[in-house]
């Protein structure tokens, strides 16, 4: 007890000035190590900026905890700390705090493009050394305390005699308690992050992806998280006890969760908090705690809309490769077909034209077949070359893509001439694709023999790492389905632009059930707080499996498969969703039949001065208003559930002047399944001072351009 009232006398003084402040013990000059654990600082503590936000570390009986609370309340209660190593003792046990500094950091930083221009990072630190007697070995942890959130993450020096470092198990813990309520997704499951969202108390959550969104009985909210996740594996949560979540590391092919040499830096553990749904929406803490931007100008990377050969395969009406055993299908990927989207893109302002199944490979069971792709070989009724000038003469681009249907190593052997390919035609931006079940991700070691990894295990994270980094030599973003789940390396490496990382618009054409109603009111306050997604928007045939087959053999997939939206509310994800890259799906017929509701994707932008949440509830419903980064515009969307839903929309958020309203809303009769394509399209006069009140259809929803004028 003397020993806490001792901390915490320390502690007040500590707080009273901001700067660097160091407990040094009575340290051993040889380890580092205290003279005895009964000496040690036993609890010491950071504050957010505001005083909302605790942390405090602290041990007992030689064990290392955490615990996080909002305004005095718990929001993670005690968690335990360490990690276990192979051949070597862990850092779980007879563990001292030997000393700690706090420091304040108040920075404003710009975003290369994003939800907003203009990030604030302001936290204070507490970095905080221990030392292991059973380990004899000297680390530390960093906190930083956000009013947002808040970060922290192990920092292991090299060891002297074998640097290489085998780490078995992270005994990280997130105690959230057994009733809070949660959202989630299962992890380790062989589709990846593609599943539907769970809304559990959390002690029926057996493992689950992060982000995890989680509200306690007072109404806050928080999910839990990772950023920087680099050289390191990706971390699911997994019930160890009733309401505890213990950090659970992919495994390795090996056994081993994560392999590396020298220091270790884990990614940072990060928990969202805020007293509203829309609080966690409007965080920047993920950025926040990533390393600034590296690669310098990447100003040759275009944000913008595209087209593509893509949903035509998902909905039936055209195949990837060119033949099905002995039959010919109707190959998607052909030069005349291609510069009919090309021309389309270019009509309508896009960046891009993506085309899928271009190149060989794609025949027959393109699921299991990755070792066979080639990343330069075109199949022979598509001109790549031809293509590429066609689109640029017009103005866009070619978007190129890469499936290696998890066979790496394959890809690598070619990535360097792939990559080249594309440079040297003007292609700047590709998608890739790991289309295998989770675990599956197949490589060839140095002796010849295959591998089979995790999506989030280390060494697929140093797969994306090296594509990213390779692309970026070439001028190229990247954009990967069925990836590693976004951690703000975007913010590092500003070329990896988005990606899938959740069920995506794919599995309305060919998924049963389709997403639902609730699935983008999830994934605002899920997936979203990880960074953009590639979600594939602007249906405009809802219910494609109800028509006619395309071509005779192709059939259609079952009809249950369709869009549980209005159109309206397929226009609002083109601002509910944030990516800087928005496709545009359907084929241009579709939207020749509603060029008025068309108008609304044509003018939309993709990059962001400021983005607002403004309400919202966690798989129910929710509001955002962003501006324009290259224009006065602002926009503004909303979706909703299966309930239909009265919104007041006080325009408070807009600047001064006048606007002209361009409202895209459901009508009165829009319901997502009796009358989906009910949509009002108005024009009217508005201000700041104004509020705005429109009623939503059963998983309907409203998009609204603000012009000004
Ligand atoms: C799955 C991706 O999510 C989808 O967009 C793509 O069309 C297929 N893989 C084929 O690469
Ligand atoms: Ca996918």
């Amino acid at each position: 007890m003397r020993c806490i009232l001792s901390v915490c006398l320390a502690l007040c003084l500590v707080s009273v000035c901001t700067n660097v402040n160091s407990q040094a013990r009575d340290d051993r000059p040889d380890t580092g190590a205290p003279g005895s654990l009964a000496e040690s600082l036993e609890r010491v503590s950071v504050d957010s900026p505001n005083g909302k936000n605790s942390v405090e570390v602290f041990v007992e009986n030689g064990r290392l905890y955490y615990s996080i609370s909002r305004a005095g309340v718990p929001v993670i209660s005690q968690s335990r700390l360490g990690l276990r190593f192979l051949g070597r003792h862990g850092l779980d046990s007879h563990m001292g705090i030997t000393g700690y500094s706090r420091t304040s950091h108040r920075s404003e930083w710009e975003t290369v493009w994003g939800e907003r221009r203009t990030v604030s990072d302001h936290h204070n630190q507490l970095h905080v050394t221990i030392y292991s007697r059973s380990a004899k070995a000297a680390f530390s942890l960093r906190f930083r305390a956000f009013d947002d959130g808040v970060g922290f993450r192990y920092e292991i020096p090299a060891q002297d005699g074998s640097p290489d470092v085998a780490i078995m198990d992270e005994l990280t813990e997130f105690n959230v308690g057994v009733k809070t309520e949660s959202w989630w997704i299962p992890s380790r499951m062989f589709n990846r992050y593609e599943y539907l969202y769970n809304n559990t108390p959390a002690d029926a959550i057996h493992q689950a992806h992060t982000p995890a969104t989680f509200r306690n009985g007072d109404g806050v909210h928080f999910s839990i998280h990772e950023a920087a996740l680099i050289n390191y594996s990706g971390m699911s949560l997994k019930q160890t006890r009733p309401g505890v979540l213990e950090a659970e590391l992919a495994p390795r092919s090996d056994g081993t969760r994560v392999r590396l040499s020298g220091e270790l830096k884990t990614p940072w553990r990060t928990i969202h908090i805020a007293d509203k749904a829309v609080g966690l929406v409007n965080s920047d803490l993920v950025l926040n705690l990533n390393e600034p931007n590296k690669l310098g100008d990447v100003s040759w990377f275009e944000p913008g809309k595209y087209a593509g050969i893509w949903w035509d395969m998902h909905v039936l009406n055209r195949t990837w490769g060119q033949v099905q055993g002995n039959v010919t299908t109707a190959h998607g990927a052909t030069t005349d077909y291609a510069k009919k989207y090309i021309d389309f893109a270019a009509e309508n302002g896009f960046v891009g034209v993506l085309v899928e199944g271009w190149n060989t490979g794609w025949d027959n069971d393109w699921f299991s077949n990755g070792d066979v792709f080639s990343f330069t070989e075109s199949y022979d009724d598509f001109d790549l070359v031809e293509l590429a000038r066609y689109a640029r003469e017009r103005g866009t681009r070619l978007i190129g893509h890469h499936e290696t249907s998890g066979s790496i190593t394959n890809y690598e052997n070619q990535l360097e001439d792939a990559l080249d390919l594309y440079e040297q035609n003007g292609v700047r931006l590709v998608k890739t694709g790991y289309v295998a079940d989770d675990g599956n991700i197949k490589r060839i070691d140095h002796d010849g023999i295959a591998r089979y990894e995790y999506h989030d295990g280390q060494h697929q994270i140093d797969h994306h790492m090296k594509v990213v980094r390779r692309a970026a030599e070439h001028g190229i973003a990247i954009n990967p389905h069925e990836p590693v789940k976004a951690t703000g390396l975007r913010r590092t490496y500003p070329n990896w632009v988005s990606r899938e990382g959740a069920r995506g618009q794919e599995f309305n054409a060919w998924g049963v059930p389709p997403n639902g109603p609730d699935h983008v009111p999830n994934l605002v306050f899920t997936r979203m707080l990880s960074g953009p997604m590639d979600y594939t928007a602007g249906a405009f045939n809802l219910r494609p499996s109800e028509q006619p087959e395309a071509v005779a053999g192709l059939g259609r997939h079952d009809t249950r498969s369709r869009i549980e939206h209005t159109l309206a509310k397929e226009l609002a994800l083109y601002v509910v969703i944030y990516s800087p890259i928005q496709m545009v799906i359907d084929s241009p017929e579709e939207y020749a039949g509603r060029p008025d509701a068309f108008q609304f994707i044509r003018d939309v932008p993709t990059d962001w001065e400021h983005s607002l949440a403004l309400q919202g509830e966690v798989g129910e419903f929710v509001v955002i208003a962003r501006k324009d980064r290259n224009s006065a515009d602002w926009y503004a969307g909303a979706v909703t559930d299966e309930q239909a839903r009265a919104i007041k929309l006080d325009l408070s958020f807009l600047d001064e002047g006048q606007y002209e309203a361009q409202i895209y809303c459901d009508g009165a009769q829009a319901d997502y399944e009796t009358a989906p394509y009910d949509i009002l399209i108005k024009r009217q006069n508005v201000t700041r001072a104004d509020t705005l009140n429109y009623n939503l259809g059963r998983s309907g929803g409203f998009a609204i351009r603000f012009k000004k004028l």
